[in-house]
């Protein structure tokens, strides 16, 4: 049996870092060696590669492709949940009843763009199923093609919902039976009104069109300055004039791009008389 050396070689680390930044925009800092090295360990033990060389040399060879998005998918952190950062969907709250009742005549249009499993969007989802009397559309998208095919579904955990209110559990969930015991999925209705689609943060943006509120949460923290920088000029090019980009508490964008505006932690919004 292979005995695995669990950490890359510093050397075997930097081809990574390389592949990863091109491929996705990541930034893998030298403090992820371990975590890299845990992560793809059971790609290793299951093709039966003696170390992270021979694996970095597999996934790059033509035919092994597949091999490639799964060694990528293992290096994002998807972790997400219902209703997360609260404060986001209160102000959302507000939009939908106040500014927002306006202009009705065209829909709503919101994008989250790195939706994970997809508890960010079907959150948006039942706030505006509840409160907006607009028309409205979501896109939600994600480099990773695996949590697409699960957000998708939208199967839950029960007990991975504790900030969805009882009676938005009640309106927008139905309870699993069987093997689906202890899970809650979405209703099919809603799940409907969300285009789950696979969509690069790094690649060209004028195909997704224009939004009045943009989800860039916990997604940027992952990339260097210069990434962080691109993505968000780029993606306040998506916001139409006076629309709303929210980013996580934890990130910080003050200054990164001039047609943003702060007006709340991670709220930003685009200035008028910059479309
Ligand atoms: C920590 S999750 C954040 C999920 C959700 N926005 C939230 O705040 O709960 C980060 C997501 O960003 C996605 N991601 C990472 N790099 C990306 C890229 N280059 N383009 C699109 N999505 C990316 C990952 O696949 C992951 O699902």
């Amino acid at each position: 049996m292979t005995e695995y050396t669990e950490v890359p070689s510093e050397q075997a680390f930097r081809q990574y870092q390389r592949l990863v930044s091109e491929k996705l925009g990541i930034h893998l800092p030298d403090t992820k060696r371990a975590m890299l090295g845990h992560r793809l360990l059971k790609r290793l033990r299951a093709l039966e590669i003696e170390d992270f060389d021979a694996y970095f040399q597999y996934i790059n060879r033509r035919q092994n492709e597949a091999e490639l998005t799964n060694a990528l998918e293992l290096v994002t952190t998807n972790e997400t949940f219902f209703f997360r950062e609260i404060q986001h969907f209160d102000f959302l709250q507000q939009l939908v009843l106040g500014s927002f009742r306006r202009n009705s005549a065209t829909p709503l249009r919101i994008w989250s763009a790195a939706c994970s499993t997809g508890e960010e969007p079907y959150s948006i989802a039942m706030l505006l199923s509840k409160y907006c009397l607009r028309e409205w559309v979501i896109l939600a998208t994600d480099v990773n093609e695996s949590v697409l095919q699960q957000a998708k579904k939208g199967i839950y955990l029960d007990d991975r919902m504790s900030l969805l209110s009882d009676e938005f559990r009640a309106r927008y969930c139905r309870k699993g039976t069987d093997e689906f015991e202890g899970y809650l999925r979405v209703i099919p209705s809603l799940r409907r009104r969300i285009t789950f689609e696979k969509f690069n943060l790094i690649e060209d943006m004028a195909g997704v069109g224009n939004f009045d509120v943009i989800f860039l949460r916990n997604v940027l923290i992952y990339f260097d300055e210069e990434g962080k920088t691109a993505i968000l000029n780029r993606v306040a090019q998506r916001l139409k004039p006076g629309g709303f980009l929210f980013t996580g508490h934890s990130e910080s964008f003050h200054g990164v791009c001039s047609q943003l505006e702060s007006i709340q932690p991670a709220i930003l919004q685009r200035r008028l008389g910059t479309g």
